[in-house]
């Protein structure tokens, strides 16, 4: 079969940073095929590279049999190749079937005037076609992530995509809305649409791809069929190294309460919730996205204000209305939406890193910079974070160094409560079971966890206990012994009470 695209000994550099170093990449028609790699090993770059947001610096580019060489993403849209990023590109005041025919709205003659009741039956029809369950008449901003990336799609589609490209398309969706997503892949398989799959989900790459290529430190490794492949042939491949247990066993006694919430309400957000959290102890918590996981994180944590309810940190009432008098407890919380709240992305990994240990440092009356240089050098060695310099800017950096970052920023801090908001996002397998490990160390320090994740095997793997949030209530807390995912999501799905 002639492959739909073709590329062959891509080259890119930044500077004198070799990002893509003769990389071979073929799609077939109709196949979903992952492009696989550790953070920074170049998946998204390659994907620029293909669809003209970067130049690149050498290899050739073969689409549909003619060689091309894109200027503008609006260029590959036109061969029928179209990219989902990861930051969707939704208006949130307009309908569903506005964001569909967004510039491309059927009109009356040359009035402008759009016609409405037809741009709505087209949207529908493509809406059926997919197999999505929307109204084309909904705001998009009032709906899930979920759905607004099915609009996304929906999107691609109406422009007669031939290829559509997600990169990390699931980091932000429930396991339901993994599940649509997953029907609808299928769905456009069997319309012969290719579709290229970038994730760090082992699970959904063996479920739905047929082939997977992988990336490592912008060299390619090779491509592989499912079918005739493993987890463990991939990683190494990935990583170049067994990397063993997933998850890694911690010995840690568990001590005083560090941290209890009493009755925290926020009206309509969610209600009475109790729970408490010991030294060396982690408490994961489940739940579905939208059961107001983060909101409930971000009142402890001073972001958001409360109606009622107490705090108690070592056995003593604090009242806490800011982010900063958090962090004068000793409460470190790493958000899951790093690019709005965890980092300042102008800014250098240095300063990044320094910030919350700028104003330590600051209110002791001196800053020591030399000092400051090894804290920084040391983080990055530390936590692995690929920069070719702790001078470069932090936007540089490919998503899982960026969230390395994060954690450096709140560890350099030491506290004693850490709150951790989907830690992992988007980090890949060696770099997570790093964090995994900081985590394990932490606790080993007597640090209290707290882990909101919507990754049931990383729940179940790293806590003590799990707590599950259903429509804000706290709707179990179970004991992580013989626990498994079912009971987790019957709980996060409002089963027994
Ligand atoms: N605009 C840029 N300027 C300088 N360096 C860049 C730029 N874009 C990417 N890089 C570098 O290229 C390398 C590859 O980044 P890329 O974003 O392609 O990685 P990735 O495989 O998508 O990783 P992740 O899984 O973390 O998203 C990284 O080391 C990154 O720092
Ligand atoms: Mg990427």
């Amino acid at each position: 079969m002639r492959p739909l695209i073709d590329m062959r000994s891509i080259q890119k550099s930044f500077g004198t940073n070799i990002v893509l170093n003769g990389v071979d990449f073929e799609v077939l028609p109709g196949e979903v095929h992952a492009l696989m790699g550790e953070n920074g090993a170049g998946k998204s770059t390659l994907i620029k590279v293909l669809t003209g947001i970067y130049d690149r610096d050498g290899g050739t580019i073969v689409v549909n049999g003619r060689d091309v060489h894109y200027r503008h993403p609006k260029e590959a849209e036109r061969d029928g190749i179209v990219v989902i990023h990861q930051e969707l590109n939704i208006i949130p005041t307009l309908t569903v079937a506005e964001n569909i025919f967004l510039g491309r709205e059927p009109k009356i003659g040359r009035t402008g005037v759009i016609r409405y009741k037809e741009m709505e039956q087209q949207a529908a029809a493509h809406l059926r076609r997919l197999g999505m369950d929307l109204n084309p008449r909904e705001l998009a901003g009032r709906l899930s992530v979920g759905k607004q990336q099915m609009i996304e799609i929906a999107r691609a589609i109406s422009t007669n995509a031939k290829c559509l490209i997600m990169d990390e398309p699931t980091a932000a969706l429930t396991e339901r809305e993994i599940q649509a997503l997953f029907s609808v892949i299928q769905t456009l398989k069997e319309q012969g649409i290719a579709i290229v799959y970038i994730s760090h989900r082992m699970e959904e790459i063996f479920t739905i791809c047929d082939r997977i290529s992988v990336l490592r430190d912008g060299q390619f490794i090779g491509t592989k069929r499912v079918k005739e492949t493993n987890v463990d042939e991939i990683v190494q491949m990935m990583v170049g190294r067994q990397i063993g247990e997933r998850f890694p066993k911690r010995r840690v006694t568990i001590g005083e309460e560090r941290l209890r919430v009493e009755r925290l309400t926020k009206i309509g957000v969610f209600e009475n919730v109790s729970f408490s959290v010991r030294a060396g102890e982690v408490l994961g918590v489940a739940g579905l996205m939208g059961s107001g996981r983060t909101e409930i994180m971000e009142a402890i944590f001073g972001a958001r204000p409360f109606d009622e309810g107490d705090i108690y940190i070592d056995g003593r009432p604090v009242r806490i209305r800011s982010p900063r008098q958090a962090v004068e407890h000793g409460i470190a919380m790493i958000t899951e939406d790093r690019k709005q709240k965890g980092l300042v992305l102008e800014m250098s990994v240095h300063e990044n890193l320094t910030l919350p240990k700028l104003e330590q440092l600051a209110t002791a009356g001196f800053i020591q910079s030399s000092k400051e240089r090894d804290v920084v050098l040391s983080f990055i060695h530390l936590l692995n974070i690929k920069t070719s310099s702790p001078d470069l800017a932090v936007k540089a950096l490919s998503g899982g160094n960026q969230q390395k970052v994060v954690f450096g920023k709140w560890l350099a801090m030491n506290p004693r409560i850490l709150i951790l908001d989907e830690p992992t996002r988007g980090v890949d397998v060696g770099a997570k079971k790093e964090i995994y490990e900081i985590i394990n160390e932490l606790a080993a320090q007597g640090v209290a966890i707290v882990m909101v994740s919507s990754e049931l095997p990383e729940v179940l793997g790293m806590s003590d206990r799990v707590m599950v949030i259903h429509e804000g209530n706290v709707q179990a807390v179970l004991e992580n012994d013989g626990l498994d995912q079912e009971t987790i999501m019957r709980a996060a799905t409002g089963g027994n009470r």
